[in-house]
């Protein structure tokens, strides 16, 4: 098959949900669709179980499982999808924010009670800063929930989305008779008693049809077309070169468990979500089709045996093909490297590939030569960017509490920082060491893998900050941006890259200095030109 024609068939896109929403029961009916997996149940997931969330040890042993579970890969009529999985777990959201530089497309679950929930809301303003095509799943119809219009405008209200409803609930919980399917054009009725399954699909070309008093009962059927009209005058018709602007965004109702709307779901979804997209490089844009192979490394995951130091590099390929046994350049580091078992993912299950096209995910092994957001290419002097640091939540000091292994302790915070565990700040005023990570978690994982995985050992001292800012000023040789490093001095640090970061201790500081400093520029975000 023709490079544009393995290009076309191919939708890579992740599911992001706040946990609990039912993230991980929708993959696994989509992969049951797909024929990928034969029983519910199968997948073990990324997820992170709530349970755990004082026993780290378990968390590192889930995210063994996570490895697996990482890319799930399947055919679906004569398309290949590759789902990115994401960890739901708020601990790990920098993993899942870098896991969607590499997606085309988002499918956003949100569960009908709760409505939108606060990961939710983060993950969504990242999709939205990258223009990213969103599909909304509005889950667990079956359950009593909030009423769909609510659900809508709290959408358009809390996401910023504008949302067009394709699918629409004939009424709910208990209640609950089945959807009807705006983008289809039928009605697929809930099952009986057991409200296990669709019990049929029925087309109804024109809404005022009596046959739709008949299915659902003449209440239910006024309701909808009452409801419909609604949607009519409200929400603008879908459109497909909105979606994939970003700008307009479908909406689905279903019920992941019972098996409810999500067909309907795929199939829309492989209607309309984009196929692999160009890319910016430092140097231009990349398109899919151009012959040259180039990727970019979005995840790395260490080997959970502390014996070998290996790791799984995750690269995203964007254009060309990628061969196994043929020599790429890193470009960070100038050197050419050839991999002999790149790794492909279908469903749980990771194979030996010679060949993977623009939308696939390889795994690389690694013994320490790749960084988050490293380019590989087939000489091009060019980088991805994309890849950016969030400010950190939490700060400690490090320090070495072994002294004989300073070398080892070095090497294992340096490795740790490029797989992206956590950002490593280093003090302006006196080199002292500083880890800023997302979750409170981290901090253990880190002691914990730098003496299993290293010999090294660490202690921490706390640190009072609120938020590191990257520091953009607007002439780097005016007297405000003088005064603004001769005050706060002792507040300055360099991150890995050796950008400047303003360690604020308050957000009441943090408000003062912008007023005090008003031609400095401070970004929550490590990437902003
Ligand atoms: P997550 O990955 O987003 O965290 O959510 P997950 O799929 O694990 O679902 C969270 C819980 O919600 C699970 O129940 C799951 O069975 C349930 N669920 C998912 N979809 C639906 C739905 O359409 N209707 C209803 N009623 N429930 C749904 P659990 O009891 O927490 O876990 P489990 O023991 O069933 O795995």
């Amino acid at each position: 098959m023709s490079l544009d024609k393995e290009i076309k068939r191919r939708k890579t896109f992740g599911i992001i949900s706040h946990p609990d929403a039912g993230k991980t029961t929708l993959t696994e009916k989509l992969l049951l669709f797909g024929g990928a997996i034969q029983e519910a149940g199968a997948v073990k997931s990324n997820k992170i179980k709530k349970s755990a969330t004082s026993d780290f040890m378990e968390i590192e042993r889930q995210r063994g499982i996570s490895v697996a579970t990482s890319v799930l890969a399947f055919e679906y009529k004569g398309l290949k999808i590759n789902i990115l999985d994401t960890p739901g777990h708020k601990d790990f959201a920098e993993d899942t924010f870098r896991t969607l530089t590499a997606v085309d497309s988002v499918i956003v679950v949100i569960d009908v009670a709760k409505g939108v929930e606060e990961q939710t809301e983060k993950l969504v303003e990242v999709c939205r800063m990258r223009r990213i095509p969103i599909i909304v799943f509005i889950n667990k119809l079956d359950r009593e929930g909030k009423d769909a219009f609510d659900l809508l405008d709290e959408i358009e209200q809390k996401l910023q989305l504008s949302v067009t409803p394709l699918s629409f609930p004939i009424g709910m919980g208990y209640d609950f008779k089945g959807i009807y399917n705006i983008w289809e054009k039928n009605v697929n009725l809930f099952g009986g008693d057991s409200r296990k399954n669709i019990e049929e699909t029925i087309q109804i070309e024109n809404i005022e049809d009596v046959q739709l008093d008949q299915i659902v009962g003449a209440r239910a059927a006024s309701a909808l077309r009452e409801n419909l009209e609604l949607v009519h005058e409200v929400y603008p018709d879908f459109d497909q070169h909105a979606y994939l602007d970003s700008t307009l965004h479908p909406v689905f109702f279903g019920s992941a468990l019972n098996n409810f709307g999500v067909r309907e779901l795929l199939d829309a979804f492989i209607a309309i979500a984009p196929e692999p997209k160009p890319k910016e490089s430092s140097t231009r844009v990349v398109r899919p089709i151009e012959d040259k192979f180039s990727g970019f490394v979005f995840k790395i995951h260490a080997n959970m045996d502390p014996k070998h130091r290996d790791r799984l590099a995750f690269v995203k390929i964007v254009s060309g093909t990628f061969e196994r046994n043929t020599p790429y350049w890193h470009v960070r580091s100038g050197k050419k490297m050839k991999f002999s078992s790149p790794n492909a993912f279908f469903a749980e299950k990771k194979e030996i590939v010679d060949i993977s096209y623009p939308g696939d995910i390889v795994g690389l092994h690694d013994t320490g030569n790749f960084k988050i957001g490293d380019t590989l290419t087939e000489g091009e002097d060019m980088e991805y960017k994309g890849i950016p640091s969030f400010s950190p939540e939490h700060f400690k000091y490090i320090n070495n509490a072994d002294p004989m292994k300073s070398k080892q302790l070095e090497k294992g915070i340096d490795q740790l920082m490029d797989e992206g565990v956590a950002q490593l700040f280093t003090l302006d005023l006196n080199g002292r060491k500083v880890i800023g990570t997302v979750g409170a978690l981290q901090f253990e994982v880190i002691q914990y893998r730098l003496e299993h995985e290293y010999g090294a050992k660490c202690s921490y001292e706390p640190l009072n900050v609120f938020k590191a800012c990257w520091i953009e000023p607007s002439d780097p040789k005016n007297t405000e941006y003088a005064d603004f490093k001769r005050v706060k001095s002792k507040f300055l640090a360099r991150d890995k890259s050796g950008q400047q970061v303003f360690f604020a201790d308050s957000a009441f500081t943090l408000q003062m200095t912008q007023q005090n400093y008003p031609s400095i520029k401070f970004h929550f975000v490590s990437e902003f030109n």
